[in-house]
């Protein structure tokens, strides 16, 4: 053969084991992917993930949160990786304590679940800056995520740290560690539509320089169509089952499914169903998708400064699957827990291939997964949202509630119904443990000192502070001359002032004027009010108040904050005279964040009076007081109702800004699971404050002298604060007769019994609880939810005897739905439903 023929054939043979790589497992990388699913050891496998953010709850409560992921079915944990966390500054590197990140790591190793790394790093994640530390903006020529070259350089630099880290302590499944799957930049889609080539240019660096970083494990970018290859660009929302890949040969990824939504300061709280969300995931994994991931499976909390947004509440909570506080959320737990078994159920068949899809009605449809082996497993949905639907598939009915999917992991039987909750709820507790008597220090409005300085005109505010604290002062002088009209009319003068954002509390002669604020929409804010201002010298002190910086949006690294102006005066003889461009004078932070009021040390260098003394309603004041740690392993939360915004700190650690007296604006109508949901959809808190409750980690107290040291700013009653505890109250089953159940499943396959069985209501209380007395209870067509059941039309008069039979007295306990259990059939050919709730104490 020629020579320059067979170097061709050489190329075109080197090309063709190149394409076939892209899809094939090749090499020495053990973890790879194809059309159908990720492959681990040469393995298709279904993963069911779970976003744990390390920084939003401590070490303590890691291994806890991980094993109940386990228990919920899960086998990845997916996190962010954290910059501003890891790097506080230039070169400083952090990784103790909350930031310990190879320590989580390891724990989801040692519970045997694989980890999802996103690297970034940029974040978003509602936390501070998206990640970023804000010392970057700082540096020379930067432009955040786009082609420039510091900007590349420092992420190129800190995602090497984190890689090279991670292969240090062999942590890539390639070197037999538990991460899976690594991600690079996120959400990257809509900026690159936004900002044209430079963004196109970086997206292509961003995918090399990561690929380049051989890991031995697949990177993704999450909302990006065009991920270069070999990226696997993913989908995050509320439903994904629409979503295909940019290339056949990658599988159907969702990196993001939202199981909630985060709280933002001055907005309800959302919700949403678990019904929903389990029609989501099966409609995913029925449209062919092998890897979900629930975004949050506990949120946690937004400790300290390190909320985003701004605007973003200090829980993370999320209505996930954990609550905040690491405990379960019911039924939303229970309900995906037993989605994922009956997806499990399926695994063989849904990665082999691909489903056949058939009508069953206008509304309906069925998929069906066929393996070659013979396994055969179908989902058959009912897309309608107001009715039920009556369904043939194979030579068998079924009946299809709204909006929902019916899974049958033999072709056959139906395990699991997306809108049938077989799972218990839980209505949760706070229970008061603790009040406290206080001490309290008033902060001086401020005043010209050494940390002071003087300038003309206004300055932005992240630039003056570099965000080391939410405060500045903008101070100036103000001169009324004696014949001032005003003086004699009663009029006051109005003060205008234009902020870029977030709050404002006005000090005139040291008296706070009034106090406005913006929200996460329009952090924007302008005062606009008469002020008392006296003849001679008037002090204006503005305390400006950032509340997290921006996460999202083209170069949020460019917002700013703080007032930026006009200031101006109106009303005077000489008509509106502008403070802008006069003198002003800055002071960066609290006098008593300077003296270390939250710690130990410097809560001693002041002079406190006693609480009872002080006025209540006092801005600008510091409250302390001590005590000891409440017996019982309960999660713990400071009751923060009674005050209006500050931060509060125990033990030095900061619990996070509260903002109780921002109340939740919005309408909070009932919300039904039917129908396609957005985080708007089901709200609740309307009118209420946006956040109460500020989770206090067990592991940050000692047995007794704990030191509680909280800033109030605008005024509120320190009396109504208490520390609880959080428990369950009651829990309540809600189960159709005939509702399918996976323990009826196998038992008709394993043979044990040849007829469908009736499902069973289960209890359980914590396990330091029992079952004290049974508040409702009624077989029939009962109405309403869990906390506020009542009787329909039909009711079995004797639906109470048998949970008073087994329960009480009982952490837990199991009743058949059949009506001989409830004295008979109240209404034949009626269809049934029990409903139970029952007090835990
Ligand atoms: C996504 C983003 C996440 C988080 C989420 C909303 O777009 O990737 O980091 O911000 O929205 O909670």
């Amino acid at each position: 053969m020629e020579m320059g023929l067979k170097i061709v054939m050489w190329k075109v043979l080197l090309m063709v084991v190149a394409l076939l790589c892209s899809w094939v497992s090749c090499g020495t990388a053990s973890v790879s992917y194809d059309s159908k699913a990720i492959i681990v050891n040469g393995q298709r496998r279904i993963f069911i993930s779970g976003s744990i953010h390390y920084p939003r709850s401590t070490p303590e409560m890691w291994p806890d949160l991980i094993q109940k992921a386990k228990e919920g079915g899960l086998d990845v944990i997916q996190t962010y990786v954290f910059w501003n966390g890891h790097e506080p500054q230039p070169g400083k590197y952090y990784f103790e304590e909350r930031y310990d990140l190879v320590k989580f790591i390891k724990l989801v190793k040692q519970a045997g679940l694989y980890v999802h790394l996103r690297i970034g790093p940029y974040a978003c994640a509602e936390w501070n800056f998206g990640g970023f530390p804000v010392w970057l903006k700082y540096v020379p020529g930067i432009s955040f995520r786009t082609d420039n070259g510091p900007f590349k350089a420092a992420m190129q630099r800190f995602t090497t740290k984190i890689v090279d880290m991670m292969k240090a302590e062999r942590l890539f499944q390639s070197h037999g560690g538990p991460i899976i799957l690594s991600q690079i930049e996120n959400e990257y889609g809509p900026m690159e539509y936004e900002l044209g080539d430079p963004a196109r240019a970086y997206s292509e660096w961003a995918a090399k320089m990561a690929v380049d970083l051989e890991t031995g494990v697949p990177w993704v970018m999450c909302k990006q169509d065009d991920a270069p290859d070999p990226i696997i660009n993913t989908c995050n929302g509320f439903y994904c089952d629409y979503f295909s890949p940019n290339k056949a040969y990658k599988p159907k990824v969702w990196t993001e499914a939202w199981t909630g939504w985060f709280t933002e300061f001055g907005g309800p709280v959302p919700y949403r169903p678990a019904e929903d969300l389990a029609f989501s995931v099966a409609k995913f994994f029925q449209k062919g998708g092998s890897f979900i991931n629930y975004y949050m499976y506990h949120g946690g909390t937004n400790f300290g400064r390190t909320a985003g947004g701004p605007f973003i509440a200090t829980s993370y909570d999320y209505d996930a699957p954990l609550d905040e506080f690491g405990l379960l959320r019911q039924p939303k737990w229970g309900h995906l827990k037993d989605l994922h078994r009956a997806i499990r159920l399926c695994e063989p068949a849904l990665l082999s291939g691909d489903p056949a899809v058939m009508p069953l009605g206008n509304n309906q449809e069925a998929h069906v997964f066929k393996s070659k082996s013979g396994a055969c497993a179908a989902f058959l949905a009912n897309y309608d949202s107001h009715s039920f639907a009556k369904v043939a598939f194979g030579n068998m009915h079924y009946n299809l509630p709204p909006w929902s999917i019916s899974i049958l992991p033999d072709c056959k039987n139906t395990v699991y119904n997306t809108a049938r909750v077989g799972a218990q709820s839980a209505q949760m507790k706070m229970t008061p443990v603790t009040q406290f008597s206080w001490l309290s220090y008033n902060e001086e409005t401020a005043s010209y000192d050494d940390t002071s300085f003087t300038t003309v005109g206004l300055l932005e505010q992240i630039n003056t502070t570099r965000d080391v604290t939410d405060y500045l002062w903008y101070m100036t002088d103000v001169k009324i001359d004696g014949d001032e009209g005003f003086l004699r009319s009663g009029y006051y003068p109005v003060l205008t002032v234009l902020s870029a954002g977030h709050a404002l509390h006005v000090f005139i002669n040291g008296q706070l004027s009034g106090t406005v604020y913006g929200s996460l929409e329009y952090p924007k804010l302008t005062f606009n009010q008469g002020v008392n201002l006296r003849a001679g010298v008037n002090k204006i002190s503005l305390l400006s108040i950032a509340v997290g910086l921006p996460n999202i949006g083209p170069h949020f690294e460019t917002w700013n904050a703080g007032v930026l102006g006009p200031v101006s005066l109106n009303g005077l003889n000489e008509g509106r005279r502008d403070l802008s461009w006069q003198k002003w004078s800055y002071k960066i932070g609290l006098e008593g964040e300077g003296l270390s009021l939250h710690s130990l040390s410097g809560s001693s260098s002041v002079e406190w009076i006693d609480g009872y003394l002080v006025s209540q309603k006092q801005p600008l004041t510091w409250y302390k007081t001590t005590f000891n740690a409440p017996p019982g392993n309960e999660p713990l939360a400071l009751d923060m109702g009674s005050m209006g915004k500050g931060q509060v700190w125990i033990n030095g650690q900061s619990v996070g800004r509260y903002w109780p007296g921002y109340k939740a604006s919005g309408s909070c109508s009932a919300c039904n699971y039917a129908g396609y949901f957005d985080e708007k959809k089901c709200l609740s808190n309307c009118g209420e404050a946006s956040q109460r409750w500020y989770h206090v980690p067990r592991s940050w107290l000692n047995p007794t002298g704990n030191l509680l040291v909280v800033f109030e700013e605008w005024g509120g009653d320190p009396s109504g604060i208490s520390l609880v505890k959080r428990e369950i109250q009651s829990v309540c089953a809600d189960i159709f007769e005939w509702q399918p159940t996976l323990m009826n499943w196998q038992m008709q396959s394993s043979g044990k019994v040849n007829k469908a069985l009736r499902p069973k209501a289960h209890l359980w209380c914590a396990p330091d609880q029992k079952i004290s007395s049974i508040k409702f209870a009624s077989f029939g067509t009962p109405e309403g939810v869990c906390g506020s059941f009542r009787e329909g039309m039909c009711h079995a008069h004797h639906s109470y005897d048998a949970f008073e039979k087994y329960c009480i007295g009982q952490q837990s306990c199991s009743v058949t739905v059949a009506p001989e259990m409830f004295g008979g059939d109240p209404c034949p050919n009626i269809m049934k439903k029990l409903s139970v709730e029952a007090i835990c104490s």
